[in-house]
């Protein structure tokens, strides 16, 4: 209540309103609110927390000039997280927004003024959980669980707390070791006495903590497998010491071999977390979460869902997304994501899991996100967690609005970049869900067999004739993984949504697509538009010289220039890659390197 005071008065003198507001708690609710107008007064009603998400939406609604009335709203998902792949000495991984604004120098070092900030940005949106550092719990983060570091812990907490916000911590699944126990094996009384007892002091410093975020067996970090031990019972020792504590356990199922030998063409990468998970199901303790991403790769520009999503019905669920943009752009290249969202939405339906998760795209750069417009993404991100069902096209407009004020023209544009963005990168980037075309370890650019002899995996398996796994019935069997509808939808190449062919079936290069067009003249076509778009989106943001603030017309023009020249080598190498296997030329006799 007095923080949802606090931060109406500041953010009205800031806004220059000066509103009537009434503030009433609603008892028993939590995270609820609802905002009431009548001729005199304004009235925010909501409960403990409530009070804090009504003050912000109702300063939003004003912001933008909407009526203030909203009717009982209520989150969707009761864990909407922000992880954060911070390093102690102050790197991101995968950070493409500056370094870290918690970490410097292997301690938390930070500005605290920033940290307030953060702490009003992700509660305006509703965010009530951040995990702060990386799930590759590099050294000496394994110890921020320990005496070493909770004292400084203790002090993030403190100041997000006020907002809402409990922290989450990524720890090291070997730290028994450390701590001279030799082993980590789950099932040794040893190793469950020390995490009881390590869990314990956690909690004398932050009685609040949400618990704790796993990879484990993953990418070569520690695991029950190095004991033996499968998943569930790896989870346990961990899940029991929190329990006690009210804390949960997210435990990632990015799991794989990423020691792969190419030449075998029997193991499928995406199925490997169904085949690890689903014999498990109904082992995993009530305080336990699978972290499961979004689709069964790695955060590709389009991928199906992960089918893990469909099974494990008794088991606890969260989705894992990616705000940064590791592998759509890494905030030069614009993406705006709730298009893929609100498709992920509608697929599971039902399934969709009650908790949520994203991989922070914020960093220490003056305006948090690297690209400006980046800033969309976890605004919408918010929103989507708060409320599931929320059209990418409102978000888009809200956002527009609250952050270049009310000139019509010009949101129109913004809007309609953001919106537009996807197809537009997906389009001279990999085609029809093909994935893996990118320069290895960074991640950014084209590089089409870039991981074709690597153990990762990742195989495109082209030849002179035809390109890609075939994952249906008659192939690697993936398919199978899916429920008996979708499975079907997927199995027919003449079914399969057009932006996943690749990903499910191997094709021959002159296969006709029902737009008349053959694939290989698909991709000529689409990498040859998606280069022109991109440029179109240069123009677009020219055209608003002068009516946006200079510093962030700078920004975006400078990323958007980069965004150009990034999407015509896209189209020249993929264009060339396909020319040279498939011997087939384009029917309009554009420039391919031959
Ligand atoms: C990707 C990413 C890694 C990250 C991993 C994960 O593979 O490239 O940097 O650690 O995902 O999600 O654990």
């Amino acid at each position: 209540m007095e923080m949802a005071r606090a931060e109406l008065s500041t953010g009205l003198a800031a806004l220059d309103m000066d509103a009537p507001v009434l503030i009433q708690a609603v008892p028993d609710a939590d995270e609820g609110y609802e905002i009431l107008t009548t001729n005199e007064n304004i009235t925010i009603r909501g409960g403990k927390r409530g009070v804090l998400y009504g003050a912000y939406a109702l300063m939003m609604r004003l912001a933008a000039g909407f009526s203030p009335e909203t009717p009982w709203t209520e989150p969707a998902c009761p864990l909407r997280m922000l992880n954060h792949w911070d390093n102690m000495d102050g790197s991101i991984e995968r950070g493409y927004a500056g370094g870290s604004f918690f970490f410097r120098d292997h301690h938390l070092k930070y500005d605290e003024q920033r940290i307030l900030q953060y702490g009003r940005l992700l509660a305006s949106v509703g965010i009530n959980v951040v995990s702060i550092n990386n799930v590759n719990v590099h050294s000496p983060a394994g110890l921020l669980i320990t005496q070493t570091y909770l004292p400084e812990l203790k002090q993030v907490a403190d100041l997000l707390r006020p907002f809402g916000i409990r922290l989450l911590v990524a720890v090291d699944y070997a730290l028994p070791v450390t701590y001279g126990l030799g082993t980590a094996d789950p099932v040794s009384p040893q190793v469950q006495e020390w995490w009881k007892r390590q869990v314990s002091l956690v909690y004398q410093y932050i009685p609040d903590l949400c618990g704790f975020l796993v990879k484990a067996d993953s990418e070569f970090r520690p695991g029950p497998h190095m004991y033996q031990r499968n998943h569930a019972e790896g989870a346990q020792p961990l899940a029991r010491a929190l329990k006690p504590h009210g804390g949960v356990l997210l435990w990632r199922c990015f799991v794989y071999n990423c020691k792969q030998d190419w030449r075998d063409a029997k193991t499928d990468r995406p199925m490997a977390p169904y085949e690890i998970y689903t014999p498990l199901e109904g082992q995993f303790d009530d305080n336990v979460i699978l972290q499961i991403k979004n689709g069964p790769y790695d955060f590709q520009v389009r991928e199906p869902v992960s089918p893990l999503f469909f099974a494990m019905p008794t088991t606890n669920k969260a989705i894992e997304l990616q705000l940064t943009q590791e592998y759509t752009g890494q905030q030069i290249d614009l993406f705006y994501m709730p298009p893929q969202w609100q498709e992920i939405q509608k697929t599971l339906g039902e399934n969709m899991p009650k908790y949520i998760s994203a991989v922070s795209n914020l960093g220490d750069d003056p305006n948090w996100t690297g690209h400006d417009l980046a800033q969309a993404n976890l605004f919408a991100y918010g929103l989507f967690a708060w409320h599931r069902n929320v059209d990418p096209a409102v978000c888009a407009q809200w956002w527009t609005r609250l952050t270049f004020g009310p000139d019509a023209s010009c949101n129109q544009t913004i809007v309609s970049m953001l919106l537009s963005s996807r197809e537009i990168y997906e389009s001279y980037n990999t085609p029809l869900g093909l994935c893996w075309m990118v320069n290895p370890n960074n991640h950014y650019g084209p590089s089409p067999e870039g991981y074709e002899y690597s153990g990762w995996g990742t195989y495109l398996r082209a030849n002179r004739d035809a390109i890609g796994v075939d994952r249906t019935t008659s192939g690697t069997g993936f398919i199978l993984q899916y429920p008996e509808k979708l499975a079907a939808q997927y199995n027919r190449v003449e079914t399969c949504p057009e932006q996943l062919l690749l990903f499910f079936h191997r094709l021959r290069y002159n296969y006709r697509l029902p737009s008349g067009k053959t694939l290989v003249q698909h991709v000529y076509d689409s990498h040859f538009s998606g280069a022109e778009q991109a440029k179109a989106l240069l123009c677009a943001w020219q055209m608003l010289k002068g009516k946006i603030p200079q510093e962030t017309y700078t920004n975006v023009e400078e990323r958007l220039m980069r965004q150009v020249s990034n999407a015509c080598e896209w189209r020249d190498v993929i264009n060339t890659y396909f020319f040279r296997y498939s011997g087939i030329p384009d029917e309009h006799g554009r420039v391919i390197y031959p």
